[in-house]
């Protein structure tokens, strides 16, 4: 068992890797408790969750709609929630980001924790205090900066995630990796087959170093000021690609991934080398480099982005594995670089 800090505006948050869902109690301060989970994991877990009242989403991205949480509100109105509750959201990242947004908006915010049960969301989604929800097809448009009091990544519970899933968390490790230390890259090149697998202790050692490097970041400019931009790296392309394709999160990230790696190679930023290298760690977790997706219709999108300024759109390249920068571009250069 490993703990990891973040320090954040509204105190530390705690991130146990391996921690257990039946220790959970061990970590909750003794006030009314509420669940938030989704349906698959309440099909597989219920026995194992604290007692506790269990609102039960339908899982996937489409629960995470503004006008589908006001029937969690709601939920916790008639169950006499109130400022002193604690909510602890046990799923995915739409369980956390939900949990995360609605314990933070209800009575102006109430406590909250997570125990994290994908791999993305325990190397990304739960981790870091982002609780972002969607609007008419803009992803995390509207949401809060606010640290769950604690997060458990119980490995265990991986065990019962379907393929498919698994590799969408490889997706932020994999950026993780890119933009911290090419150390950690070329681990992830080492041991790519037995994470697959899910064999342990490396799974739960590449974890702890995946949250360290968000920790680390997080912890430095919580508000995203400054570095925390670089984990966009591969999201804002990745994001407007989710919302044409409707494909998962991890699968767009890597999309958005091969994107910013081939610009930041027309760019003279990174060598074909480096390009290809990036691209074969992708495929070896099974994650696409290619899509058929219209690349104006994602452009049209990303015009009316949260993360653009005024004209201007910021992405994340690479000057090198490991070495993140940010470059300010104009929708017209952009429009520039997609043409054949
Ligand atoms: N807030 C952030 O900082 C942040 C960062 C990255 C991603 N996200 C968000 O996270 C979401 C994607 O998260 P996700 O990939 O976990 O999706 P998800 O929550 O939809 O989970 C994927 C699927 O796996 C199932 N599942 C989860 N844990 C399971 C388990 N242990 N056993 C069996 N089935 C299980 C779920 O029921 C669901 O069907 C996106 O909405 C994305 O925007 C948020």
């Amino acid at each position: 068992m490993e703990t990891i800090k973040i320090k954040g505006k509204n105190g530390i948050s705690t991130v146990i890797i391996d921690g257990k869902i039946e220790d959970v109690s061990n970590h909750l301060p003794g006030k009314d408790l509420f669940i938030i989970t989704d349906k698959n994991v309440q099909n597989s877990y219920f026995n194992r969750f604290p007692k506790a009242p269990v609102y039960s989403i339908i899982p996937g991205e489409a629960s995470k709609q503004l006008a589908y949480i006001e029937n969690i509100y709601r939920w916790l109105l008639l169950s006499n929630a109130d400022r002193n509750s604690f909510i602890l959201g046990i799923g995915g990242g739409v369980v956390c980001d939900i949990t995360g947004f609605v314990a933070s908006t209800y009575m102006r915010g109430i406590e909250f924790g997570f125990v994290s049960t994908s791999l993305l969301a325990q190397v990304d989604a739960s981790v870091g205090g982002k609780n972002g929800v969607d609007l008419d097809g803009y992803k995390n448009i509207i949401g809060t900066f606010n640290q769950p009091r604690f997060v458990i990544c119980d490995t265990d519970l991986l065990q019962t995630l379907p393929k498919e899933e698994l590799v969408n968390g490889f997706a932020e490790m994999v950026k993780h990796a890119l933009i911290s230390d090419i150390k950690i890259f070329e681990q992830l090149e080492n041991d790519c087959n037995h994470l697959l697998q899910l064999k342990q202790p490396l799974i739960s050692k590449h974890i702890a170093e995946s949250v360290k490097v968000k920790a680390s970041i997080v912890t430095a400019d919580e508000r995203e000021n400054g570095i925390r931009k670089f984990l966009n790296f591969g999201h804002t392309w990745g994001h407007a690609v989710e919302t044409i394709t409707g494909i998962p999160h991890g699968k767009a990230v890597s999309i958005g991934i091969e994107f910013a790696c081939r610009m930041s190679m027309k760019k003279g930023f990174i060598s074909k080398r480096e390009y290809l290298r990036i691209m074969n760690l992708l495929n070896s977790f099974g994650l696409p480099t290619s899509i058929n997706v219209d690349p104006h219709a994602v452009v049209n999108i990303l015009a009316k982005d949260k993360k653009r300024n005024a004209s201007n759109i910021d992405f994340i390249l690479l000057q090198g594995i490991g070495n993140p920068k940010i470059e300010t571009m104009t929708l017209d250069e952009l429009k520039t670089f997609i043409e054949p």
